[in-house]
């Protein structure tokens, strides 16, 4: 390697560092719900609201290396070049220095510091539209730091302006953009098709609105460096995999297998995948904000993930305990130093991984057999068919009903079914999945219903009891920890309740001592439990808290406790808080890295 991932890391830091940026290390990969998206998909997305003006209380030239997550074309891992996992380097400007400075430091960092040659570089600058003036300024400044003006290209909206697709309210800008020589041998390169774009620098200095760009009071500058691809150009590679992020992950892939990732095929997609996917697990599940493969949302995403790569392992015919050496050596070797957080949760990252691939090996070899005869059965009928009336035509696609059955039964995701589908040269009917889905949905759900209430006939003041400590619980935790606690979970029984919220860190003692002293203060004052029927919007309006899910049809039940605590919610709950006894809380538990548990009694 002529530059390892760990000196890159290093030296884009230290860079910017020596011009007084503050390095502001990397945020969550999960999206914080702002911009609407599940996960952080380019470094700048954290520091939005800084670039359209808010102060950043580590000042106006910031730093970082930051991972992002995208998982549009899963499905395209697999060659040399899609990740779903990268990292985006970048460095800002918050209103401060603008372009004379940023294209002086990028060509700096590119020629004396990563040692590419100035004569060789190309850069194209923004062409100008009726909305934004062309930027001779910066052609201008690159002219004078000595790029020759044959070098420097002026390009439309469509390739040196710079946006988040489909949002408004959010900063954007023109570009220029940084490219070198895929060969830098090749005599007489023609640009664009004999060069890679490196990065960019984009100058934030426009707000996108529902009726065009308004200029920003700052001008901001907003680069990101492309880390994986950085890496992969200056060690003169064109595969992905084979940049010091992955290749111990790769060997060990072949050492276990006893296959050769170098004759490529199958053997080297399957590799891929795995190694691609494990990364991205490890990521997800160790973040800040961790979270766990789940049938819904993020979590979906990544047991989707997760279930692929143990496939592959299948194809690959080694165990999916793969994935946790795969794992082991990210966190260990590749990124535990750049992300302190994965090492300290690595028993935790490696448990996780485990349960998945056990949940899903249990169930896997027999739902690729019953796959397997879905595309039997499918065959035989177009055979016999086909026979008997030639101008018969075949049928490609896999039923609905047999997709919903492999995911309900043996935890196929639908992408998982709709990809060994493809590779028989089959489809799934997707609307037909979607129907099954929903049939089945109406039915658990009224077979829950009918459980409640039968529940509810039998069940015993305890269990009420508890119902309703369980409000008080979640409205003193709001208080204690934070406004944005919310219920992730709750389980109750005769003897305890059990409660599943968002918070970072177990509560101390002290906090543990002010919910239980909240909690039992208003079982002392002997509040009535009020019930109000509702419609959802009123509910929502009258600050009541819960799930709101179509569940709870047009009107829905709602529970107040005073001004205390009020909630959406089914019940049963008691008459007046008094009933309760004394509330405590026995054990808090972690379920996932943002995921806390409390466990309490009422004596
Ligand atoms: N926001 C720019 C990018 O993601 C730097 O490429």
């Amino acid at each position: 390697m002529k530059i390892t991932s760990k000196q890159l890391r290093q030296k884009w830091l230290a860079f910017y560092e020596s011009k007084n940026h503050v390095n502001i290390g990397a945020v969550s990969l999960i999206g914080d719900g702002s911009t609407g998206v599940m996960f952080n998909v380019a470094g700048m997305q954290p520091l939005m609201p800084y670039l359209l003006g808010r102060k950043h209380p580590k000042g106006t030239r910031l730093c970082n290396v930051q991972g992002c997550v995208r998982t549009v074309d899963i499905d395209s891992v697999g060659d040399a070049s899609h990740f779903t996992f990268f990292e985006m380097m970048g460095n800002w400007s918050l209103g401060d220095y603008f372009k004379k400075e940023k294209t002086a430091w990028s060509l700096e960092l590119l020629t004396k510091e990563l040692g590419l040659d100035k004569d060789k570089l190309c850069v194209t600058v923004f062409e100008g539209n009726e909305a934004v003036p062309r930027d001779e300024q910066t052609a201008e400044l690159l002219e004078n730091l000595g790029i020759s003006r044959d070098r420097i290209f002026f390009l439309p909206k469509s390739d040196n302006w710079w946006e988040l697709e489909g949002t408004v309210g959010t900063p954007c800008g023109p570009d220029n953009e940084w490219f070198y020589p895929l060969d830098v041998n090749k005599p007489d390169p023609v640009f664009p098709d004999d060069y890679v774009e490196i990065g960019n620098d984009v100058y934030m200095q426009y707000k996108k609105t529902e009726n065009g760009y308004v200029p920003l009071e700052n001008k901001n500058v907003d680069t990101g460096f492309g880390f994986d691809r950085m890496l992969l150009f200056l060690n003169g590679l064109s595969d992905g995999y084979k940049t010091d992020l992955f290749l111990p992950v790769i060997n060990e892939l072949e050492r276990l297998s006893g296959k050769n990732y170098d004759n490529g095929g199958d053997d080297a997609k399957a590799m891929r995948i795995i190694a691609d996917h494990t990364r991205t697990a490890v990521m997800l599940i160790g973040d800040e904000q961790g979270i766990l493969p789940s049938n819904t949302g993020a979590g979906y995403i990544l047991r989707r993930l997760m279930r692929r790569a143990i496939r592959y392992c299948r194809q690959l015919e080694i165990e999916s305990s793969a994935m946790l050496k795969a794992a082991e050596i990210f966190i260990d070797e590749v990124y535990g130093e750049a992300y302190t957080l994965l090492a300290e949760n690595k028993a935790y990252i490696l448990d996780e991984i485990k349960k998945e691939a056990d949940r899903f090996e249990a169930t896997l070899a027999q739902g690729m057999k019953e796959f397997d005869k879905c595309v039997t059965s499918l065959e035989r009928k177009n055979e016999f068919m086909s026979k008997s009336n030639p101008a018969y035509v075949k049928e490609s696609v896999i039923g609905g009903k047999q997709a919903f059955r492999l995911y309900d039964t043996y935890g196929f995701p639908l992408e998982l079914t709709e990809e060994l589908a493809g590779e028989r040269g089959l489809t799934v009917d997707k609307n037909g999945f979607e129907e099954a889905f929903k049939e089945h949905r109406e039915k658990s759900r009224v077979l829950a219903a009918g459980q409640f209430k039968g529940g509810l006939e039998s069940h015993s003041q305890a269990a009420t009891r508890y119902h309703t400590a369980t409000h008080l619980l979640n409205a003193a935790l709001k208080i204690v920890c934070s406004p944005d606690i919310q219920q992730k979970g709750s389980n109750i029984n005769e003897e305890r309740l059990r409660f599943d919220f968002n918070f970072p860190r177990k509560l101390t003692p002290e906090e543990v001592a002010e919910v239980e002293k909240l909690v039992n203060g208003q079982i002392a004052q002997n509040i009535p439990v009020e019930l109000k029927e509702m419609t959802l919007e009123e509910a929502k309006a009258g600050g009541f808290v819960g799930v709101f899910d179509s569940k709870y049809g047009d009107t829905v039940k709602t529970y107040s406790i005073g001004e205390f605590s009020k909630e959406i919610c089914g019940g049963p709950h008691v008459e007046k808080t008094g009933e309760l006894g004394t509330f405590k809380i026995v054990k808090q538990e972690n379920v996932s890295a943002g995921i806390k548990r409390i466990k309490a009694v009422l004596n």
